[in-house]
């Protein structure tokens, strides 16, 4: 490990510095303050900043990155720190960037179907901002209610939706950035199709903030789909739900969800938010929950009942439909929770793994095995209509995987099975710093060099998220 970068001690110049760019108020130095931005969702990793800003404009970043830059001090950028990979932890001491006073929604746009944003805007605000309009913006981490559109961009989020409209990815048009040496730029155009010059815009999606801050997000609308049916179909068999997923669509229909969610993971969400909404008794293994939408409710119907048939062919019990939008959101509201239930459980590791859709049940029956042989117990859940498996972990005794030996081993087990499934690390919550281990699992040398260099075009002092995805 050559991190280029060893965090040097803030003197009372820099804070002076600082509280000059952003206002005495919104430079924080207390611990109580430096407590709280010390961790995200992450494990139960914690790593003090040594201040904490809260800046108003992409200018006030710029004053505060061109010191940082200047005098090589790391810096860490943090929308609302619900991250999974450790993205947002100052795990090199610094400066910490907040977005959080960056929340207005700049304008929508209905001539052109656009939104421009602020990054520190809570993405279900977005959302029901653009709803009011008859638009939809689909990309909807089950954090939405608390995530920042920001944090999405840097993660690549995704969420149910994804597997009919895509992710983060396929909504961002154009960003405004500002470089690690404070210069602020516009990565591309306005526009729904670009061939002109590399794809900057893209590249720095999914960057987890190592190449530059998002300080304004111009992203694609959709028009609002009038109707969605939901449906809970019960299995006895982990495999079978997952055997089902790919028949789904190889049978031709486009759900806007299709998520999977085993009973482990059920029982303890529905006692966490009190509710018992899905019946749970011995037989079942998983639910399949699986939501169509458009615009005619005929179709709809229609398509709901030959999924429902579909679904009896491989071995899915009596279905549940959601009725009414009460039912509806107590499902969705199980489904949402489910991380945070199965956390506070215990199962602090949580891994993002993503396989292609037919290889789904090799992938959990391979999960199990691996726990068996590591000694540990896990749980599955998530969008399995896109192969993404979010994989919680318990292992008495371990609350952290990044920096404990054994458990690196057993998620190098896991990955290397994933590799070979044909898939990938993360799907949607990025690399960050717990998923850097293994990196090379996924990727050779000649690979993770071009990334490095990447990485050194846009920030060659190395100040800016140094440390995460990759060392340098
Ligand atoms: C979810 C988050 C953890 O799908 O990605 O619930
Ligand atoms: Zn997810």
């Amino acid at each position: 490990m050559n991190d280029m970068l060893t965090a040097p001690s803030l003197t009372a110049e820099h804070i002076s510095s600082f509280r000059k760019i952003v206002g005495e108020e919104y430079v924080f130095i207390d611990g109580e303050a430096l407590r709280h931005y010390s961790h995200d969702e992450t494990e139960n990793l914690s790593y003090l900043p040594e201040v904490v800003l809260k800046p108003r404009t992409a200018k006030e970043i710029s004053a505060i990155l061109a010191i940082c830059n200047q005098h090589r001090i790391p810096v860490t950028p943090r929308g609302a720190g619900t991250g999974l990979s450790g993205g947002a932890l100052p795990h090199k001491g610094g400066v910490l960037i907040s977005t959080e006073r960056m929340n207005s929604i700049l304008e929508i746009d209905e001539r052109n179907l656009q939104v421009t944003t602020e990054p520190g805007v809570i993405t279900e605000v977005l959302q029901n901002a653009v709803k009011e309009k008859g638009l939809f913006y689909p990309p909807d981490p089950s954090s939405r209610g608390s995530c920042f559109i920001g944090g999405n961009i840097s993660a690549n989020s995704g969420g149910p939706k994804a597997v009919k409209y895509g992710v983060v990815k396929d909504y961002v048009l154009n960003l405004e950035l500002v470089l690690p040496n404070g210069e602020i730029i516009m990565t591309g155009a306005n526009v729904l199709k670009n061939s002109t010059g590399y794809n900057l815009t893209q590249l720095i999606v999914g960057s987890e903030g190592t190449l530059g801050f998002v300080t304004r997000i111009v992203l694609k609308l959709i028009p609002l789909p009038k109707y969605d049916l939901l449906m809970l179909v019960p299995f006895a068999s982990l495999e079978k739900a997952s055997e089902t997923v790919s028949a789904i669509f190889r049978a031709g229909f486009t759900p806007s969800a299709v998520e999977l969610v085993e009973i482990d993971a059920l029982k303890i969400v529905s006692a966490m938010v009190d509710s018992y909404a899905v019946p749970v008794n011995d037989d079942i293994a998983a639910h399949l929950i699986i939501e169509v939408d458009g615009n005619n409710l005929d179709v709809l119907m229609s398509e709901m009942e030959q999924i429902a048939e579909l679904t009896s062919q491989y071995g899915g019990g009596e279905v549940f439909f959601a009725d009414d939008a009460q039912q509806k959101a107590e499902l969705w509201k199980l489904r949402r929770r489910t991380a945070e239930a199965i956390k506070l459980a215990g199962y602090t590791i949580e891994e993002d793994t993503v396989v292609p859709r037919a290889n789904l049940p090799a992938l959990v029956k391979g999960v199990k095995e691996l726990g068996k042989k590591h000694g540990f117990h896990a749980v599955c859940y998530g969008h399995a209509g896109d192969g993404n498996l979010h994989i919680r972990i318990k292992k008495e005794g371990t609350v952290n995987s990044f920096g404990d030996p054994e458990m690196t081993k057993s998620l190098r087990a896991l990955f290397e099975l994933v590799k070979a499934l044909g898939g990938t690390i993360s799907g949607e919550h990025g690399v960050g710093l717990v998923q850097k281990p293994y990196m090379d699992v996924v990727f050779n040398p000649v690979q993770l060099e071009l990334m490095r260099g990447i990485k050194k075009v846009f920030d060659p002092n190395n100040i800016l998220n140094a440390g995460k995805i990759f060392d340098l």
